[in-house]
């Protein structure tokens, strides 16, 4: 029997299956199915920084009766904040206490603010990680990419610089440079980066011509800017890789593997197929290994990183040279 037991960001995971931050992992109940199903560790529902201040400025409004004190805005904003925090520490203390797989807390940031007593408070109560969800939308034409690569790094560096404990970061890929990007996060120190995060993505309703969300699941097509970048990059950096978006087999995990992720992370596949499909993956991965002669995940981990491979700039080939169907003729 293969063991396919992995080390991500220093914590030992049975499988190198995570599931992602989302419905799932919302709930004690959520959280248990996953472990029970052989999943290797779990990434709790974000907290969402801008919608806590948002709350706690509604909050605050909403007693402007006692606003003549010049305390009392923040006094409302603070027990408003306190009630998202609370609930969140209350999850995250039932998880540890009831799973023994890692539990990793996700925090979706937007600025260098408030978030970080947020982290402080979740590494107290036994986050074995910090996950921080970080996607600006560079919609104002005037801040240049520089200024928004900028604002990511001086993020990255509070974070580093005030969370002890295990940290990682999930990124979109809309940079100009993705790989001085994510050369930067290594540098900075992060312990592990998520690799892509799949953004909300708006369309319009043409009946009430109005905005509405586009299909929120992935489909297991959308895998290859990740695996591109996994391929390209986990050679180049220290920190770890967990490959993220349209992973739902046991395939595009095991294809993330050889291009140097050290874990995956999964969200669609189990929303769409339940939670069965972990161990369909745990399975196809050890029927993979046997199959090939592996015993443990590290003979194969990177053996196709563009640094491993004879053909690597393979990974780098953005033009059809050919057309389909001659692709492999010579
Ligand atoms: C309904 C829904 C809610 C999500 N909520 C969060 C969240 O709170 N925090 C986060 O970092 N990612 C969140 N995600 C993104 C997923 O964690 C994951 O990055 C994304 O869906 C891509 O992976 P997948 O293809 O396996 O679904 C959410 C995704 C969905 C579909």
């Amino acid at each position: 029997m293969p063991d396919i037991s992995t080390k991500y960001m220093g914590l030992d995971l049975r499988s190198p299956v995570i599931i992602a931050s989302g419905p799932l992992t919302s709930s004690l109940d959520g959280l248990k199915k996953a472990e029970d199903s052989g999943a290797g560790a779990v990434v709790l529902k974000s907290i969402f920084e801008e919608q806590i201040e948002e709350d706690a400025s509604r909050e605050a409004l909403g007693n402007e009766q006692y606003l003549s004190h010049s305390d009392s805005h923040e006094y409302y904003a603070a027990m408003a904040r306190d009630f998202y925090i609370d609930r969140y520490l209350t999850l995250l203390e039932s998880a540890k206490k009831s799973l023994s797989i890692p539990v990793i807390a996700s925090i979706n940031c937007k600025s260098a603010r408030t978030w970080v007593d947020y982290a402080e408070r979740f590494s107290g109560c036994g986050a074995d990680a910090i996950e921080l969800n970080y996607f600006p939308i560079a919609s104002n034409a005037s801040v240049s990419g520089e200024k928004v690569d900028k604002a990511l790094f001086e993020f990255a560096k509070v974070a580093r610089s005030r969370i002890s404990g295990k940290l990682s970061m999930k990124i979109g890929s809309f940079y100009s440079s993705l790989s001085s990007v994510i050369k930067k996060i290594d540098e900075i120190g992060m312990d592990a980066l998520v690799l892509f995060n799949r953004p909300f993505r708006p369309d319009i309703d043409l009946k009430s011509l109005e905005v509405k969300g586009a299909q929120a699941i992935s489909s297991d097509t959308e895998y290859g800017m990740s695996l591109r970048w996994t391929a390209l990059m986990s050679a180049e950096v220290g920190l770890d890789i967990a490959a993220n978006t349209g992973i739902h087999s046991a395939d595009t995990l095991i294809k993330m593997l050889l291009a140097g992720a050290k874990a995956v992370e999964v969200c669609s596949a189990v929303m769409k197929d339940g939670y069965g499909v972990i161990r369909k993956m745990n399975e196809g991965l050890s029927a993979f290994m046997d199959e090939k002669g592996y015993s443990t995940l590290d003979d194969f981990i990177g053996k196709l990183a563009e640094e491993n491979y004879e053909r690597g700039d393979a990974w780098e080939r953005v033009q059809f040279l050919k057309t389909i169907g001659q692709n492999n003729e010579r």
